[in-house]
């Protein structure tokens, strides 16, 4: 697990250059054996690192760190609403709190500011903005994570990242209605990161039913999505994102599934992913995409989704979560997100839930 004294370390290893164990250990107040430690663990969490007697350590693969600076200001480049760095987000009504400023049912705005905020490390950047929901208002709220130490993906499974490898954030939301109307989000979202991934050149990604992102059948991020509310409305989203930027090939052979990442799609020779902007894109595209959905649903997106979807047109087969298994083409999605299957003349609708899709 890396901590806040390991961070700082690579942060100095961050210009690739060789540095004596002394020197590390004298700017951060630690013994050298201390910091031989914390370099090991940053080893484990999938940093390249090179150890030469007499010269010191240097970083193999230096990643851009996540710089809240560098993520205001591309934002503001592509013309978003940027929160002030100090705002800070205005608490919610308790019960019994009357004169509380209430961000009200009728009074959620369209276009949030985003409000961007960047950590070393969290338990998961969806359950620090679920914490933080159930006191403070967290509409375009926007946390990212250099590494998270109980990154959580659907169905329960852990989500793993490598730090500097990966980009893992999570956006607040709101919406003046309920469940019902958010069923279709995540797939709205997937459409959203797509469109963003393009617009830094990196072409080829795909969804997969209901919000996986694949390239050529390989999983290089995910989406999750979480919801907090009444039934009737409001609700509070968080939605979590997930992507594969660059993996050593060790992790990539520890997750459970083919996975792959964006450096690949990108190709060989291509410039290295510049985290920052990416990040900075993606919020964009993902506050631009929610304020739609929140005035229209999931209508405008269906037919960019089904566009994008791998499987659109093909036979394939859902597990369901009591084991059963569904076989079918895939017709499309409904206006509410479901899946469409066609089996002969026969249509079944599928919501995403705990179901996954698997090539027939
Ligand atoms: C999946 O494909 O299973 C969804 C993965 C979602 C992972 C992201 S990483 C940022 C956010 N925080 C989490 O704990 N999970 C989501």
């Amino acid at each position: 697990m890396l901590t806040p004294l390991g961070f700082s370390l690579l942060r100095q290893l961050s210009d690739g250059a060789f540095h004596s164990g002394e020197d590390l250990a004298a700017t951060v107040g630690l013994t050298r054996a201390r910091v031989s430690q914390l370099l090991k663990q940053a080893e484990t969490a999938g940093l390249a690192l090179e150890r030469v007697r007499g010269r010191g350590y240097r970083l193999l693969a230096t990643p851009d760190f996540l710089d809240v600076k560098e993520i205001r200001a591309a934002l503001e480049a592509l013309g978003a609403e940027v929160a002030p760095p100090d705002a800070k987000a205005p608490l919610l009504p308790a019960a019994n709190d009357d004169d509380l400023v209430v961000p009200g049912a009728s009074t959620i705005p369209l276009h949030p500011a985003i409000a961007v905020e960047i950590t070393d490390q969290v338990d998961s950047t969806s359950t620090e903005l679920l914490r933080r929901a159930t006191r403070r208002d967290i509409h375009g709220a926007l946390l990212a994570a250099e590494w998270q130490t109980a990154g959580r993906g659907r169905r329960g499974r852990i989500w793993t990242a490598v730090a500097g490898g990966s980009l893992t954030f999570s956006l607040g939301w709101r919406f003046e209605q309920g469940a019902g109307f958010v069923a279709g989000l995540s797939l709205a979202v997937g459409v959203a990161v797509v469109r963003a991934l393009e617009a830094e050149g990196l072409s080829g990604v795909e969804l997969k039913w209901p919000n996986d992102l694949v390239h050529r059948h390989l999983k290089v991020g995910g989406i999750l999505v979480e919801l907090n509310g009444d039934a009737l409305g409001p609700s509070t989203v968080v939605v979590g994102v997930g992507l594969n930027i660059r993996l050593p090939q060790a992790i990539k052979r520890d997750i459970a599934q083919p996975v792959s990442d964006l450096a690949t799609v990108a190709g060989r020779g291509a410039p290295p992913i510049d985290r920052n902007k990416l990040l900075a894109r993606l919020a964009c595209e993902l506050a631009a995409s929610l304020s739609q959905y929140a005035a229209q649903g999931f209508m405008p997106f269906a037919a960019e989704w089904q566009r994008r979807h791998a499987y659109q047109g093909k036979p394939v087969r859902l597990l369901l979560p009591d084991g059963e298994q569904v076989k079918g083409t895939v017709a499309g999605v409904d206006s509410t997100g479901a899946l469409v299957l066609a089996d002969g003349p026969r249509r079944s609708r599928f919501l995403a839930g705990e179901i996954s899709l698997r090539r027939a």
